[in-house]
């Protein structure tokens, strides 16, 4: 059955919720962050103490986060005005022997400024073992979805894309800052649950039901953001959820190609992906090979953050653990044997995955870069996304060198400068320089000294044409060779925000 909780069940619900703190504020400060955390680790004992004397607050906390059953009576008190019967007949509740307990996954989200309610299956069977999931199964918000969250830019815009809105996670992260919002499903039950969500968090987006961009085919977006089914391997679909029933990591290619062609100009689109290392083949290589290269769609910037890579064999128990597989069951191991069989028989050595950000521009040099972002971050990758684009439009329009030369730059205030020195006989010996920004992905560059020099100077008062023609002199060096030596470094400082026009 797919669940159908209506508008006014919703707006029942969320007058309940707010009547007994079941929130984003309300369900922590009860808790404390101990019980809290040890929630978010699947260990409900601590919450499930801290709830015992916390009457209508507490009922739903077990009822909800803990799938815990609870007397019948507790439950049409802590839900009212929500009529019992209308939550059984809904799909929200189910009857047990010893009260009512939960059919689905409700829990308070939050992104720190606004909350929210979202609606998901459940992982866990009543008692807490995780069961194998079924088809159709509509994840809650997972790592994936929160990382592809802290990694959307959160910039105004008009026209929002969900593609693939499961719960809803995504749209309702962007309800902050689009004005139109529009999210698309292929599963119907995902649709149900992402429309209670919205229902009961008051949030306000169009639901259109179909496959990749066939409901919003003939539109254009000024963001996309698509947590999509990116699982690689043989081309099947045993969970909607996490197969696209494409081979390998073909629909990371076909979303890299097509999304552009929806975007407006200027538009955004971000997404989580998966791609092979295939023997042979470098990785940047693949993934470029994506873009889409025809005239009606040029112009596309791309950056393409690997985030980590994984071996054929540790991503394959990865993902049969997250269905709720036991990896040695027979059923898992014959699962296994067939999808490592296609791992290698397609010469696959390693699987990555992480972020693309594509925007359309129509210039004639888009910028296409590929890096490797493995170490863990300080800070969300979404700010640095929109600092990354202004920063590739900067260099664009001063792709000459003599308007780069009469740029004013500064280093940024979180760049630090490392020196590595050896012990010699007349004491340290510097043997190697970089300078490192101690926020966002923490970009690090190896310096010389006529580089690090020239960084010094960079304060933002001289221009860069002015600094190297003083650092020339007082090396006896010719300008010209100094400018042609400096001017790609500066151009990646740059691009990396370690230099600030
Ligand atoms: C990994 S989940 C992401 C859910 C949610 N956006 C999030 O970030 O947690 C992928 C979603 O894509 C949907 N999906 C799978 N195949 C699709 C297709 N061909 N077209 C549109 N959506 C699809 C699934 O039903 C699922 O809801």
């Amino acid at each position: 059955m797919v669940p159908w909780l209506t508008p006014s069940l919703c707006a029942g619900l969320r007058a309940a919720f707010q009547r007994v703190g079941f929130d984003v504020d309300g369900v922590p400060a009860l808790l404390g962050a101990d019980a809290h955390a040890a929630l978010a680790r699947d260990e409900p004992v601590p919450a499930r103490l801290a709830s015992v004397d916390a009457g209508s607050l507490g009922v739903l906390v077990r009822l909800f986060l803990l799938g815990d059953t609870e007397p019948a009576g507790a439950v049409a008190d802590a839900l009212a005005p929500v009529e019992v019967a209308d939550a059984i007949a809904a799909g929200l509740l189910r009857e047990a022997p010893e009260g009512l307990t939960s059919a689905l996954d409700v829990r308070p989200h939050g992104d720190g400024v606004s909350g929210w309610w979202v609606v998901s299956d459940l992982e866990t069977r009543p008692g807490g073992r995780r069961a194998a999931l079924p088809a159709d199964h509509v994840l809650g918000i997972g790592s994936a979805s929160l990382s592809l969250a802290a990694a959307t830019m959160r910039r105004p815009v008009g026209r929002l894309l969900d593609l693939g809105t499961g719960c809803g996670v995504q749209a309702l992260h962007a309800s902050r800052h689009a004005s139109q919002l529009v999210a698309t499903d292929i599963n119907p039950r995902a649709l149900a649950l992402a429309a209670a969500t919205f229902a009961i968090s008051d949030v306000l987006v169009e639901l259109r039901a179909g496959a990749w961009l066939e409901p919003v085919a003939s539109e254009r977006f000024d963001h996309i953001v698509c947590n999509p089914p990116f699982v690689t391997g043989p081309p099947r679909v045993r969970h909607t959820y996490r197969d696209s029933g494409l081979a390998g990591d073909t629909v990371a290619a076909r979303l890299a190609g097509a999304l552009p062609r929806q975007l407006s100009d200027g538009g955004v689109a971000q997404l989580l992906a998966c791609w092979l290392h295939v023997k042979g083949q470098d990785w940047p290589d693949r993934v470029t090979s994506w873009l889409p290269h025809d005239d009606a769609v040029s112009g596309v910037d791309a950056w393409f953050v690997q985030r980590d890579v994984a071996d054929p064999a540790h991503y394959v128990g990865t993902w049969l653990r997250d269905s709720g597989v036991d990896p040695s069951s027979p059923a898992a191991r014959r699962e296994s044997e067939e999808w490592l069989a296609w791992m290698a028989e397609n010469q696959v050595e390693g699987v990555g995955f992480g972020f693309i950000t594509l925007r359309r521009t129509g210039a004639t040099d888009p910028t296409v870069l590929c890096e490797d972002l493995r170490e863990p971050m300080v800070d969300p990758l979404g700010e640095e996304v929109g600092g990354w684009l202004d920063r590739v439009s900067w260099l664009r329009e001063h792709a000459d060198d003599a308007a780069l030369l009469a740029a004013r730059l500064r280093l940024a205030p979180s760049v630090v400068l490392e020196e590595v020195s050896q012990p010699g006989p007349d004491g340290w010996r510097p043997v190697a320089a970089a300078v490192r920004r101690t926020d966002g992905p923490g970009w690090r560059h190896e310096l010389d000294s006529p580089a690090a020099a020239l960084l010094a100077g960079c304060q933002g008062t001289l221009t860069l044409g002015e600094l190297l023609e003083l650092l020339a002199a007082a090396h006896d060096e010719p300008t010209g060779k100094l400018v042609a030596a400096s001017l790609p470094g500066v151009r990646e400082l740059v691009r990396h925000g370690l230099l600030v026009p």
